[in-house]
């Protein structure tokens, strides 16, 4: 080697060591400023512009927050049999739920252990071997891969199997989480033990499932479903028959009036209040409460009769409905004949995605027990509604104009929403 070529490789090593050093310390800055942006943030005030547009916090919010809590996946009824399966994607993440051939529900990346492809590429259906679309790698229900052609001589396929996700199942409900070390689900399976056994949650089937683009950052979506200060504006169809846009003293008489009714229904009156994201440390949080409808709704369907047929064991409508809260991304209305299921979730910093399922129980035949377009209704208007401010907010807060404003006594929850984000970022930065 000549002197010239010892003197460049010495001088390129010096500048590789300035570059990376440089890089440490902008990334360090950047760690800085979102420290410094996360305590500037005024508790009971919206999040800064940057909380929506930063991706450096979307990162940070991808890895913390999106990969390390648990998301609703379905109902295990949608995935009855062997080689049944689904795919659900949040963000850059997607994950195939299958049920193997010993009937137990696994989940896995559905990331080619060869180059990289989606190994999947329908939503839902039926199999029994998942074949790589790239160049025919397969992997069987239990994500091994049982063929790979022209592989070397020393190649071991036991090697490559698809990585498995964590997936849990609290009563018919299935989760994943995108992380090896999920939050525990335990305190949910016992506390909500009581009302999901009332609601009969095991034996409800999905009766519709839509899927909701929302052009805005994943946090603007979830900030409006915690409140119903909008409610009133947004929602004349909603606002008829909740009750959460009342005032304390009003709310209580038409709570009254439930409360007298319930156990003569067969619904216990239970109520679980919900912390945080993270009920205890290490756990998912989770929460249970029911609320009146006003007088003359059953239900939440247009003209307040029954869309479905009366679930678990009840006798009767109480005329209300009660709220489900589990973890971070997932949130459910249960009215006495049906169930919604509302889950969010990111697909880029600026794009995030509402999934519903309505659940009624399942021995109810649609066209004879109940109708889809009748039992969708009220939330299927509600949320384009939805969508149409939630953008409206997203443009506005993209703008030079827009500085944080202050919460009314009716946002609490996004208020604890904000709260729980920025203390699970602030520990990271
Ligand atoms: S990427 Fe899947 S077989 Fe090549
Ligand atoms: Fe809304």
């Amino acid at each position: 080697m000549s002197q010239y070529e010892i003197k460049s490789i010495s001088s390129i090593e010096r500048r590789v060591k300035i570059v990376t050093r440089n890089n440490e310390r902008s990334i360090m800055n950047q760690k800085l400023d979102i420290k410094e942006l996360i305590s500037a943030q005024k508790p009971g005030w919206s999040l800064d512009q940057r909380f929506y547009t930063d991706p450096d916090i979307y990162q940070l919010e991808l890895d913390h927050i999106i990969s390390q809590n648990w998301i609703f996946a379905g109902h295990e009824s949608q995935i009855p049999n062997a080689g049944d399966f689904r795919v659900i994607n949040v963000a850059n993440e997607s994950a195939i739920i299958v049920r193997n051939k010993d009937g137990k529900l696994k989940a896995f990346a559905n990331v080619c252990r060869h180059r990289g492809s989606l190994v999947c590429l329908e939503s839902e259906g039926s199999t029994n071997k998942f074949s790589c679309p790239y160049h025919g790698w397969v992997y069987n229900l239990d994500g091994e891969l049982t063929a790979a052609r022209n592989m070397p001589n020393d190649f071991d396929k036991s090697d490559f199997s698809l990585h498995k996700l964590s997936i849990d199942i609290i009563y018919g409900l299935v989760f994943v989480c995108f992380s090896d070390s999920p939050p525990s689900w335990d305190g949910a399976k016992r506390d909500l033990k009581e009302p999901m056994e009332m609601f009969d949650f095991e034996n409800l089937k999905v009766a519709a499932e839509i899927t909701y683009p929302i052009e805005a950052n994943w946090k603007l979506s979830i900030e409006n479903y915690q409140e119903c200060y909008h409610c009133a504006t947004a929602h004349p169809e909603y606002a008829k028959m909740h009750t959460l846009m009342l005032d304390d003293t009003k709310r209580d008489r038409v709570q009254e009036h439930m409360l007298e009714r319930m156990e003569s229904c067969g619904i216990k009156n239970i109520e679980i209040d919900f912390i945080d994201m993270k009920a205890r440390e290490g756990e998912q949080g989770y929460g249970y409460s029911r609320t009146a409808l006003f007088k003359g709704y059953k239900t939440g369907s247009k003209d307040g009769e029954a869309v479905a047929p009366l679930l678990g064991n009840f006798k009767d409508y109480d005329g209300g409905a009660s709220d489900f809260s589990f973890g971070a991304f997932t949130f459910m209305l249960a009215y006495s004949d049906h169930v919604v299921v509302y889950v969010f979730t990111p697909v880029d910093i600026g794009n995030s995605e509402c999934k519903i399922y309505w659940l009624v129980r399942n021995d109810a035949e649609e066209g004879q027990d109940y109708n889809k377009d009748d039992l969708v209704w009220l939330w299927d208007v509600t949320t384009h509604a939805d969508k149409t401010i939630i953008v409206n907010n997203r443009k506005g807060v993209e703008s030079k104009y827009y500085v944080p404003g202050p919460f009314s006594g009716m946002e609490d929850a996004e208020s604890v929403y904000i709260q729980w984000i920025l203390k699970e970022l602030a520990a990271r930065v």
